[in-house]
């Protein structure tokens, strides 16, 4: 099995890439992101608070959360057998996400799902510590980053689409407080592995961004 791991901050596009670019070579994508987030909407739908980490913990043995592959090309996320793909992606949802990945109970809770995703298929897995924690042995790193305005400009216009009526200040704000709080806590921050190559797509569109990505594959995998 091989594996890519590609990390980086809120908004950067490493959704949309990792998961073109495992289309695009026939491996698994795998958004990690999402599992956290479903931890955050548990704790929320138990009336915990998530900035209390004792609160947090408490619900975690209760939570079975499952990822499947479906024939709509999405992943999906089961918590408890309930499928909440659509429901975790809602604005609030990242925020509950980012607050219950500072806990250290909560990223070793998730470590074994996501190694064990990785054992089994060929993997491109996006998320904040992939390279540096989960799978620091994979084949190829990537650190896929944007400025903090252009990746709000990006969010903003996905959530005006959508129908919300979030305003382009606030978005900036969220995203600079998840950087800040992502970067600077003790366990696995956001930060690139030494081995990562790291790919500004500030002043990139995506079919750009999507052209380097495959590159670094082809040139580093020879696939
Ligand atoms: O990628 P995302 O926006 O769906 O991630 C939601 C939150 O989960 C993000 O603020 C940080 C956290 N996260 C993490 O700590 N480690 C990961 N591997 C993936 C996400």
């Amino acid at each position: 099995m091989l594996s890519i791991a590609i990390d980086g901050p809120a908004g950067a596009g490493k959704s949309t890439l990792a998961k073109r670019l495992a289309e695009s070579i026939g491996f698994l994508y795998v958004d990690t992101g999402a599992i956290y987030r479903s931890v955050g909407l548990f704790a929320h739908k138990q009336n915990k608070n998530c900035e209390c980490d004792q609160e947090v913990i408490s619900v975690l043995p209760d939570l079975e959360l499952t990822i499947t592959h479906e024939a709509d090309g999405l992943q999906h996320m089961l918590m408890n057998g309930e499928d909440v793909t659509f429901q975790i992606r809602q604005n609030e949802v990242s925020r509950l996400a980012s607050l219950v990945s500072r806990i250290p109970e909560v990223r070793e809770f998730l470590l074994k799902t996501q190694r064990n995703m990785a054992k089994q298929h060929s993997v491109v897995m996006d998320g904040r510590d992939i390279g540096t924690v989960i799978l620091p042995d994979a084949a190829l790193k990537i650190f896929l980053t944007a400025s903090v305005e252009e990746r709000a400009k990006r969010r903003h216009a996905e959530l005006l689409q959508k129908g919300s009526q979030v305003s382009f200040e606030q978005i900036c704000s969220e995203i600079s407080s998840r950087d800040e709080q992502d970067s600077n806590r003790t366990i696995a921050p956001l930060k690139a592995a030494e081995d990562a190559i790291v790919v500004d797509t500030s002043i990139l569109d995506l079919e750009e961004s999507f052209q380097v990505l495959r590159g670094l594959v082809e040139e580093n995998l020879g696939i």
